[in-house]
């Protein structure tokens, strides 16, 4: 009785013996399979799955056509001023044109991607290197070298191997000699530290600032009530002048009108007085005041002669 193994045994060597002879093979997905007869490529390519072939006459390879990285290693470089850097790591996200595959491997072999992705990374790196000081390299332009790679990259190509598509580059700092690193730290430090100790005497200037300008504010504020202060006296002087200078008026007016009234009475008076002096009127005040002077003289002894004025200084009569 034949054991299990046994029968597995033979059974694997029937198949082998039945694909050998089929030249059965694998496509993985994500790739293309190129063929060659007698070292001759053949235009056709098959897809991912099973295929057979021509055992020992055919020759078979995949070609990846999904999105794939290449890192390329360790780049030396040196700079325009001569020190010698070394790229750790440049990663190229790239992806071939299924359409392009025969055409590519017909001029560059399968093995393209040696020739066009990393022989070019370094070239492209070195030429950048060369025409740089170390300061742009590590420092300056250092966060633009993964587009400047990109660039030329994909221009040329688009030149010598249409159908490579360059999707994206990312490239690590490059390793610099220990001590000019040293170096470059104690910058970087001393940058920040400039950075921070500006950042504070910015804020101490605003600080002064805002003093300033509330201490300028509040002495407008006080200027502004003095001012309407100072106008408010002027105000109230001005019209108690003007109060006291119509008291005034009142006063002249007054006094003119008294003066008028007590003139005018005089006038009538006088005008009165002056119809008055009538040659009559005159007789009978002159003996009226005779008859009020008169002076009676009583005793035995009359004096022989006596002076006399009347009242109003005229001159009297000598009397006999
Ligand atoms: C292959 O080389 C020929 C001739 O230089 C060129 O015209 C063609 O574009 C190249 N094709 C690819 C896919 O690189």
């Amino acid at each position: 009785m034949a054991s299990p193994v046994l029968l597995a045994g033979v059974a694997g060597v029937l198949m082998m013996l039945l694909c050998v002879p089929l030249g059965l093979h694998k496509v993985q997905e994500g790739c293309v399979g190129v063929y060659w007869i007698g070292g001759a490529l053949l235009s056709s390519t098959t897809y991912p799955g099973y295929h057979t072939m021509i055992p020992f006459i055919t020759k078979h390879r995949s070609v990846q056509i999904s999105v794939q990285t290449d890192v390329v290693r360790d780049i030396p470089c040196g700079t325009s001023g001569g020190v010698l850097i070394e790229f750790e790591k440049v990663e190229v996200v790239n992806r071939l044109n299924p359409g392009s595959v025969i055409g590519l491997v017909k001029n560059y072999t399968v093995d393209y991607d040696r020739l066009w992705i990393y022989d070019k990374v370094h070239h492209e790196i070195n030429q950048l290197c060369s025409t740089h000081t170390l300061q742009e390299i590590y420092i300056e332009i250092f966060e633009q070298i993964d587009e400047l790679l990109l660039e030329r990259l994909q221009r040329e190509w688009n030149i010598w191997a249409p159908g490579l598509e360059l999707i994206a580059i990312r490239v690590t700092k490059p390793r610099i000699p220990k001590l000019i690193g040293k170096h470059f730290d104690a910058m970087e430090a001393e940058v920040a530290q400039l950075t921070s100790v500006s950042a504070e005497q910015q804020i101490v200037l605003q600080e002064a600032e805002t003093t300033r300008r509330k201490a300028v504010i509040e002495a407008q504020k006080i200027l502004e009530v003095a001012k309407i202060n100072c106008q408010r006296n002027i105000d109230e002087q001005k019209s108690k002048l003007q109060v006291s200078a119509i008291e005034n008026e009142m006063l002249v007016a007054r006094a003119v009108s008294n003066a008028d009234a007590v003139f005018y009475a005089a006038k009538q008076e006088a005008e009165a007085n002056k119809e008055l002096l009538t040659t009559d009127f005159l007789e009978l005040e002159r003996v009226r005041s005779l008859s009020k002077n008169a002076k009676f003289i009583v005793g035995s002894q009359i004096p022989n002669s006596l002076f006399v004025g009347d009242s109003a200084g005229k001159i009297g009569k000598l009397l006999k």
